[in-house]
C-alpha cells in the first residue's frame, strides 16, 4: 500500500519548483492532487499532465492565495471535486528582499501577506472539513530564515517566523481532533526562487552548509511526505529543518 493511498493533498503555489515537486511526490504514493497558482497557465496545464500521468486525479486551480475570499473558494471547489481535504500544504511564497533602511510599506505588506496570510487563508478555509473528518495533516512551508533570521530579508524572515508559529497555534487547538500541524525549515533550495542570487551568494551560501550543496526541491518533498502521512502520526507542532544541516 503507498503511504498516501485514499488521500487527497491540496498545495499552494505549486505550479512549479517546490510545490511542484511536492505534488508529484505525493502523486507518486497514491493521493490525488488539488494545487493552486496565480495562474494556470501552459506551465501550469503541463504540471497538471504530468501528475495525473502517475495515475492520480490531478487538478489546477487559478486561485491568490493571499485573498481571503479566493482562497475560501477554492477550497469550496476542491471539496466539490474531490470530495475531502486530508493533507494541506501552505506553499506560496514570494520574496521582496531590501534592507530595513530601504524596504517599502508595499515590500512589507506583500511579502506577509502572500506567505504569511496565505496559509491564514487556507487553514480557516480547511479547519471545518478537517475537523469533520477528525483528521488531517498541515504542512506550512517555513524557512530557515524563519528562524535565524537574515538581513535583508526582514519581511521574508517575519512571513516564514509567522507560519512557524502559525503551526503550532494550530497544532494546539486542532490535536484533540486529529488534525497535525508541522513547518518545514528548507535551507538554500535550487529552484527560480534562488536562480536569481548571484554566484556569488549562492558560493557563500554553500560555505555554511554542511553537506556543501543546495538541496533539491525533491528534498523537500520527502519531509513534507513523510509529515502528509501516516508516518508522522505522533508529530505535530514541530519544525522540521531540511537545509543540509546549514541550521546548526
Ligand atoms: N527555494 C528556496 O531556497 C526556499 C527556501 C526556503 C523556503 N522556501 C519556500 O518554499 C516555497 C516554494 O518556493 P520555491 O523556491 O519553489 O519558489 P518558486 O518561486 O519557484 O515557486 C513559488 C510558486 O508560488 C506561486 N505563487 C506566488 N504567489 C502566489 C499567490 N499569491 N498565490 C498562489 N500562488 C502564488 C508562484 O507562481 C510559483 O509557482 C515558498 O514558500 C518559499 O518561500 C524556498
Amino acid at each position: 500500500m503507498k503511504l498516501l493511498e485514499g488521500k487527497v493533498a491540496v498545495i499552494t503555489g505549486a505550479a512549479r519548483g517546490i510545490g511542484k515537486a511536492i505534488a508529484l511526490k505525493f502523486a507518486s504514493e497514491g493521493a490525488d492532487i488539488a494545487f493552486t497558482d496565480l495562474a494556470i497557465d501552459e506551465n501550469g496545464k503541463a504540471t497538471e499532465q504530468e501528475i495525473a500521468a502517475l495515475g492520480v486525479r490531478a487538478k489546477g486551480y487559478a486561485s491568490n492565495a493571499a485573498n481571503f475570499e479566493e482562497a475560501h473558494n477554492v477550497v469550496a471547489e476542491i471539496v466539490k471535486d474531490f470530495g475531502r481535504i486530508d493533507i494541506l500544504v501552505n506553499n506560496a511564497g514570494i520574496t521582496r528582499d531590501g534592507l530595513m533602511m530601504r524596504m517599502t510599506e508595499q515590500q512589507w505588506d506583500m511579502v506577509i501577506n502572500v506567505n504569511l496570510k496565505s496559509a491564514f487563508n487556507f487553514i480557516h478555509a480547511v479547519t471545518p472539513i478537517m475537523m469533520r473528518q477528525k483528521g488531517g495533516s498541515i504542512i506550512n512551508m517555513a524557512s530557515v530564515v524563519g528562524v535565524s533570521g537574515n538581513a535583508g530579508q526582514c519581511n521574508y524572515s517575519a512571513s516564514k517566523a509567522g507560519m512557524i508559529g502559525l503551526a503550532k497555534s494550530i497544532a494546539k487547538e486542532l490535536g484533540s481532533r486529529g488534525v497535525r500541524a508541522n513547518a518545514i525549515a528548507p535551507g538554500f533550495i535550487i529552484t527560480d526562487m534562488t536562480a536569481a542570487l548571484s554566484d556569488e551568494v549562492k558560493a557563500e551560501w554553500a560555505k555554511q552548509i554542511p553537506l556543501r550543496r543546495g538541496g533539491t526541491p525533491e528534498d523537500v518533498a520527502n519531509v513534507a511526505t513523510f509529515l502528509a502521512s501516516d508516518l508522522s502520526s505522533y508529530v505535530t507542532g514541530q519544525v522540521i529543518h531540511c537545509c543540509g544541516g546549514m541550521n546548526m
